[in-house]
């Protein structure tokens, strides 16, 4: 079935550190978007370590994301739950399923494909921390990407490591088929940290002599 996009913009909060406080953001952002009169979707991807429907105060027992990746409603709208605040909505993100943290790549497609046709404003993601694929490509996905961290070295580095991974994860994607440029790309995967890597400005170089045609990708 194909659906319509219904969304206006897709915002992903993440941080590599946990504990900064990606998902008080997330909700704070929301909640000042709704009251100035936009239509908010808060959707929590941290799939295993969801918080935002605790701090949207819903304490009772709702649907979850679980049930649409488990296949019990057929798309996230159904999910949209009312807050306190309004013009702000949310889909919960699920207690513990087992097996849920880790969906299929088709499944991360199907449920950014369902993220894109949620009727509101403004999307906003609460990703989970760290540099798991999962978060990297929810992340990469969106329009805006929003990092957050705490003043203090560990976070910022932390945060810093996020950005160089999810360009890289982003790298990887767009040229995954290019039998020029990917394993140029896949080589730095198997880099250590004491080696040199490449920085996007040698990349461009590389694309502008092996593969012309795809340096807007990059730029
Ligand atoms: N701006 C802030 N000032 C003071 N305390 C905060 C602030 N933001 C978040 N906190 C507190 O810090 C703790 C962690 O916040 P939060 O759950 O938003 O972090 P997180 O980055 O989403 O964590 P996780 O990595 O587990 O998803 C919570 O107890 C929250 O109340
Ligand atoms: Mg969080």
């Amino acid at each position: 079935m194909k659906i319509k996009n219904k969304s206006g913009m897709i915002l992903s909060v993440a941080g590599g550190k946990g504990g900064v406080g990606k998902s008080i953001f997330s909700v704070a952002l929301g909640t000042k978007l709704a009251m100035d009169g936009s239509s908010v979707a808060l959707v929590d991807l941290d799939l295993g370590a969801a918080n935002i429907h605790t701090y949207t105060g819903i304490i009772k027992k709702t649907r979850t994301i679980a049930d649409f990746i488990l296949k019990k409603v057929p798309s996230l709208e159904e999910l949209l739950l009312e807050t306190t605040q309004p013009n702000l909505k949310i889909v919960s993100g699920a207690d513990f399923v087992p097996g849920m943290a880790n969906p299929a790549h088709w499944m991360k497609l199907k449920i950014m494909r369902h993220v894109k046709a949620l009727p509101a404003d403004y999307v906003i993601i609460d990703l989970g921390a760290g540099v798991h694929f999962n978060t990297l490509d929810f992340f990469s996905m969106s329009d805006r990407g929003i990092v957050v961290t705490a003043p203090e070295p560990g976070a910022v580095m932390n945060a810093y490591s996020f950005i160089k991974s999810a360009l890289f994860r982003r790298l990887q994607n767009i040229f995954r088929r290019d039998p020029d440029i990917g394993p140029v790309i896949d080589a730095e995967t198997k880099k250590t940290g004491g080696e040199d890597r490449f920085t996007i400005e040698m990349l461009t170089e590389k694309v502008r002599t092996l593969s012309p045609e795809m340096l807007p990708l990059i730029q």
